[in-house]
């Protein structure tokens, strides 16, 4: 039989489906903070080296469920799922709070997987994932329209090497087609991504653009 990766991620996309709506045994959802809140708190986590060490390893723990799509310490190895390993720890709490408050949409169940989490929980999460390792890849394709157009509009935010920042996303190594998707939702304005800096700059980029963008980026190691 051979590996049909699409095949898999349905698969994998019914259990989450079914975790995420397993009755959490008498717990009280208390209200939702606010995202400032919860960027305070983790930062004042990161900054406490009394804290640090339990935090991360009690991500490693409430982590273990998204190790299915995600991949061991955050390297998925499918092409739809992004890596999380080595991504800034602001930007991962960001985005498990937008995928909470219903602003950003996916159709891989993973507002549900986020909701089931308290927010200790993602605090936790994002500290444990940002610490670890970006497997090495094998070098692919070298595109060098990619890596022209990375140096004329994105380095600015994203920075020389793609590694972002405590909120800007890293890029470097990240799976390509999921980079392909992220930047045509950008683009297309549907509402599964929103942000106003990244409609602005995906706006006139065409298809092999962004094809371009996407093998040069998956294949960057700093
Ligand atoms: C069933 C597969 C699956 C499981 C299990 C899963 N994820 Fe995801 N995750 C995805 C997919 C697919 C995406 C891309 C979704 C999109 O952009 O629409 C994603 C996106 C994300 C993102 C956004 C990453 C980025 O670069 O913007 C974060 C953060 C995330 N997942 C965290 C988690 C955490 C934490 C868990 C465990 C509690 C988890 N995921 C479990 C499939 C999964
Ligand atoms: C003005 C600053 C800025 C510029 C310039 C910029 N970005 Fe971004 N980018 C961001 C921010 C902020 C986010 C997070 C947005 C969100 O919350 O969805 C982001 C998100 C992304 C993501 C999603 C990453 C993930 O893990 O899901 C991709 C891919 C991306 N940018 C690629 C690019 C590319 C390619 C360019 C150049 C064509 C570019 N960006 C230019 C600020 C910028």
């Amino acid at each position: 039989m051979s590996f049909n990766p699409h095949a898999r991620l349905a698969s994998l996309m019914l259990i989450a489906a079914l975790t995420a709506a397993a009755p959490s045994h008498g717990r009280e959802k208390p209200a939702e903070p606010s995202p400032a809140a919860l960027h305070e708190q983790l930062t004042r986590i990161s900054q406490d080296p009394a804290k640090l060490p339990a935090a991360v390893q009690r991500g490693q723990k409430d982590a273990s469920v998204c190790r299915h799509c995600h991949g061991a310490g955050g390297n998925s190895v499918l092409p739809e799922v992004p890596n999380l390993a080595s991504q800034n720890a602001g930007y991962l709490l960001e985005q498990m709070n937008k995928f909470v408050l219903g602003q950003r949409k996916s159709s891989a169940f993973m507002e549900g997987m986020i909701k089931a989490l308290t927010p200790e929980e993602r605090i936790n999460i994002a500290l444990f994932l940002s610490r670890q390792p970006v497997a090495p890849k094998p070098a692919g394709a070298h595109s060098v329209a990619g890596k022209n157009l990375y140096a004329k509009l994105c380095v600015s935010c994203h920075g020389g090497t793609g590694t972002g920042t405590h909120t800007i996303p890293r890029l470097a190594g990240q799976q390509a087609t999921y980079l392909e998707d992220s930047l045509k939702r950008y683009r297309s304005g549907a509402g599964e991504r929103i942000d106003p800096r990244m409609a602005a700059y995906t706006r006139n980029l065409k298809d092999a653009d962004i094809q371009a963008l996407a093998a040069y980026l998956s294949t960057l190691q700093p």
